[in-house]
């Protein structure tokens, strides 16, 4: 098999299930290394919050990446943006049941330093990632109408990056990588919002000879 043919092969449906598939072995391993259940149970929690922000990353970005550096990669990570997004959904339906694991099992551990108000910046993120999931297929575009489409979607996005900021800020102080995190996660919004500009200006300086 050609490079080309394989890359096509690698679309759609089967990207999802790879990726998801990639998403439970990594968990799997998370709870495996840990002999100690809730060490283990948090462990997982943060590796499917890492591999979400690899595939939130992914999504965020296809569209001004195939912008600005229009490659053959950045084109397919355009073309296969929605099954990027069902893989985010899916790894994050994983941390969701990890951490419903956690608290009914570890309630003192859970709540030892947290607030409930604490959760609502999450529990707001995963009401938009349902309602984008349950409306990311054709015929729920046409069911919504296309303006309520976009402003759900593009609203949750930034919600959703929202949420990845402020759980890495959180967590600035105990170093780590979370320095690393609030930079990409920083970065990645400066680099949408750029892109967004660009587009527009380009868009701007094409019309007017379009329309004399
Ligand atoms: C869109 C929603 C959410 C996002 C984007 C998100 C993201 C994150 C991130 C980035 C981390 C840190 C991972 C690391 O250590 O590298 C994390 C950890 C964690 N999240 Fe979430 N989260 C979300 C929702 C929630 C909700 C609603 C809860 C609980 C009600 C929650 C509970 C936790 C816990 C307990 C940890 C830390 C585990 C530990 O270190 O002990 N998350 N999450």
């Amino acid at each position: 098999m050609n490079r080309h043919a394989e890359t096509a092969s690698l679309q759609g449906w089967r990207l999802f299930s790879l990726l998801s598939l990639l998403v439970l072995i990594v968990t799997s391993l998370a709870l495996w290394y840990q002999p100690q259940w809730v060490e283990a149970l948090r462990s997982a929690i943060r590796t499917t919050a890492r591999t979400s922000f690899a595939l939130f990353l992914l999504t965020f970005l296809a569209s001004s990446l195939a912008a600005l550096v229009p490659t053959a990669f950045t084109r397919s990570l355009l073309r296969n943006r929605r099954f990027l997004g069902l893989a985010f959904a899916f790894s994050h339906a994983v941390h969701a049941v990890l951490i419903l694991l956690y608290v009914k099992f570890f309630p003192d551990t859970f709540w030892h330093g947290r607030t409930a108000t604490a959760n609502i910046p999450g529990s707001i993120g995963y009401l938009f990632i349902i309602l984008m999931t349950i409306t990311s297929f054709p015929a729920a575009v046409k069911l919504l109408g296309a303006r309520a489409w976009k402003w759900l979607h593009v609203t949750g996005t930034w919600v959703i990056a929202g949420v990845f900021m402020l759980s890495f800020y959180k967590r600035l102080p105990m170093g780590s990588w979370y320095p690393l995190g609030f930079a990409l996660i920083f970065s990645a919004m400066l680099f949408k919002l750029t892109a967004q500009l660009a587009i527009r200006l380009r868009r701007n300086a094409i019309e007017p000879s379009a329309t004399h």
